[in-house]
């Protein structure tokens, strides 16, 4: 049934998704996922007891999580029944944003496949509404709440405002598409500051997503500080700055398995680097079973993915936990 359903995927995402004009695909995809009540099906988890990880003291049910982009509840809550370990929400703002002006997200074929570019520029309902909107999720899988800002201010705010509602926090310091947020790293200093005040704000473990755009400076500078100020986790990462002129920024973020080669290089050199001292969240280009053993078994503790939830469907959560669970045979 799970080869059937990966099947019948690929043909949807080939025959129809992959065809229509990428808004189009976006609004058909997100209307399914909230009316289609696909979380009630079974096959699309594994709840095998020895997939159970932590991640900053906090058990998730499998080292897999749905990386940040979506925040409407509905659809976050399906995704907690779509196999997951834990779920992530958009990264917040205080305030709300619209986003960036459409056309803000293309397909793009790589050497290493299918994967997308964005310039999404944290389109978000602010922190008052999403407080709301979070207020009653009922926490199937770990929740994680994602926060960015531009200001040491606006991170506090968002964090200290929405750490009651998430499991785990994560601080985004690296979406390429919004120049204020991007350019924290290429200000350690600040971020030193940035990461005592979201210590200081929060109980809940704290996750710092980092750019593949500063390899260096996250190894050097960034998790060293991030590690000085009591926060142990390591997202890497996030999609990396290109230029695309289909977009209306003209330039966006690139995400899906171009990005897989840098990811697993960066986990190693985290692991070798760090030691046992951190805790790593590989995210980038991880779209089949392979590549999630691969990215584990470089030392990552957990496997976090967006495109290949969209490029493999709702199934590639169920494909890569039976193979992790292969692997241990
Ligand atoms: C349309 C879109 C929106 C995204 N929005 C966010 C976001 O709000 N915050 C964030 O930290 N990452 C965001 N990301 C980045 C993903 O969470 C992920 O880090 C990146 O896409 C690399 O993983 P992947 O290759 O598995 O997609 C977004 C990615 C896409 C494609």
């Amino acid at each position: 049934m799970v080869r059937v359903a990966d099947r019948l995927y690929r043909a949807l995402y080939h025959g129809v998704l992959a065809r229509l004009p990428e808004r189009a695909a976006v609004a058909l995809g997100q209307w399914g996922l909230r009316a289609l009540p696909l979380d009630r099906l079974p096959i699309f988890r594994n709840p095998d007891p020895r997939l159970t990880v932590t991640l900053g003291g906090v058990a998730l049910p499998n080292p897999l999580i749905l990386s940040s982009m979506y925040y409407d509840p509905r659809i976050l809550r399906r995704a907690m029944g779509l196999g997951f370990g834990a779920v992530t929400t958009k990264s917040i703002t205080a305030r709300p944003r619209p986003g960036h002006p459409h056309p803000n997200l293309v397909r793009i074929g790589t050497a290493e496949g299918p994967g997308l570019v964005n310039c999404n520029g944290f389109r978000n309902p602010g922190l008052v509404a999403y407080r709301a909107a979070l207020r009653d999720m009922v926490h199937r899988v770990p929740l994680i709440v994602a926060a960015a800002g531009e200001s040491v201010e606006e991170y506090v705010a968002v964090v200290s405002g929405l750490e009651t509602l998430g499991d785990l926090v994560e601080i985004n310091i690296s979406s390429p598409n919004t120049k204020l947020v991007y350019e924290w790293s290429t200000r350690p200093a600040a971020l030193r500051g940035l990461f005592q005040a979201v210590r200081r704000a929060t109980v809940k473990p704290v996750i710092v997503k980092v750019s593949p755009d500063f390899r260096e400076t996250n190894e050097d500078t960034i998790i060293p500080a991030a590690l000085d100020a009591g926060i142990g986790i390591v997202n890497c990462g996030n999609t990396r700055r290109v230029d695309e002129p289909r977009l209306s920024q003209k330039t966006g973020g690139l995400s899906g398995p171009a990005l897989f080669s840098a990811t697993i290089e960066s986990v190693r050199r985290l692991r070798e680097r760090f030691g046992g001292g951190i805790e790593i969240i590989a995210c980038g280009g991880v779209d089949a079973p392979v590549k999630a053993r691969a990215a584990l078994a470089a030392g990552a503790n957990a496997c976090a993915y967006f495109t290949g939830f969209i490029t493999r469907g709702p199934i590639l959560a169920r494909l890569i936990l039976d193979a992790l669970l292969e692997s241990r045979r």
